[in-house]
């Protein structure tokens, strides 16, 4: 295992992820943030990152006139930081099979929902009015199936029906501020791999809902 483990993260808006794995970074932490690249430049991340001495990178999906040109791009971008992991943190564009082919096994996502419920968007109001006991976030390797790859960690919170969005959706946050930087941590130590399509946390395939985090 090298010494630092080299990661760049895609971020899309406020990067409040990309601030909890900035301060997850340490001594006893491999984890090394050497770029954030945003497909928005007004995103909030983008001066998290500044701020921490990261460098940054805007690529705007709206000057490409496909999704493969765009793709092509940004793994060009990517790679001229040879990281070994991509971590999207609120990165809102759906990324072509090439991609996620070209990041095989070094691709991680988060999820504000506990996969395999609720792919997709608007998923904190759809965990309320499916009237589920238990609602969270996961973190998963990303494969060509939106929101489908093998999950790592998962933090399940109960629900109150009574209680607004807003303040459920508060509380998912907090928990993937949580599960982040646990889960990319384990990758650059790693502990966490992806093997045969399995999450693999020190050499035993993880359940299909990864490790679990309850509160
Ligand atoms: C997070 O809640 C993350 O789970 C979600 O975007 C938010 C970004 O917040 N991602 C997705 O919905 C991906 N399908 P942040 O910019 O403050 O980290």
């Amino acid at each position: 295992m090298p010494s630092t483990c080299d990661v760049v993260v895609l971020i899309s808006g406020n990067g409040s992820n990309l601030q909890a794995l900035i301060d997850s970074q340490g001594a006893d932490n491999p984890l090394r943030i050497r770029a954030v690249v945003s497909n928005r430049a007004e995103a909030y991340g983008l001066q998290r990152a500044a701020q921490a001495g990261i460098e940054t990178r805007v690529l705007d999906h709206k000057a490409f006139t496909s999704r493969d040109a765009f793709d092509a791009a940004l793994i060009e971008t990517i790679d001229a930081f040879s990281p070994q992991l991509v971590v999207l943190a609120g990165f809102m564009r759906i990324l072509t099979s090439a991609f996620v082919e070209h990041y095989h096994g070094r691709l991680l996502n988060i999820h504000p929902s506990l996969l395999p419920r609720h792919k997709g968007l608007d998923t904190h109001r759809r965990a309320v009015e499916a009237g589920d006991s238990e609602h969270g976030c996961s973190v998963h390797f990303v494969t060509a199936e939106l929101d489908g790859g093998p999950v790592a960690v998962q933090a399940a919170i109960p629900i109150d029906p009574a209680e607004p969005i807003e303040a459920l959706t508060e509380r998912v946050h907090a928990q993937e501020h949580r599960i982040y930087p646990l889960a990319v941590r384990w990758f650059a130590e790693g502990r966490l791999r992806l093997q045969d399509d399995r999450a693999m946390l020190d050499g035993k395939a993880l359940p299909p809902n990864g490790y679990v985090l309850r509160s």
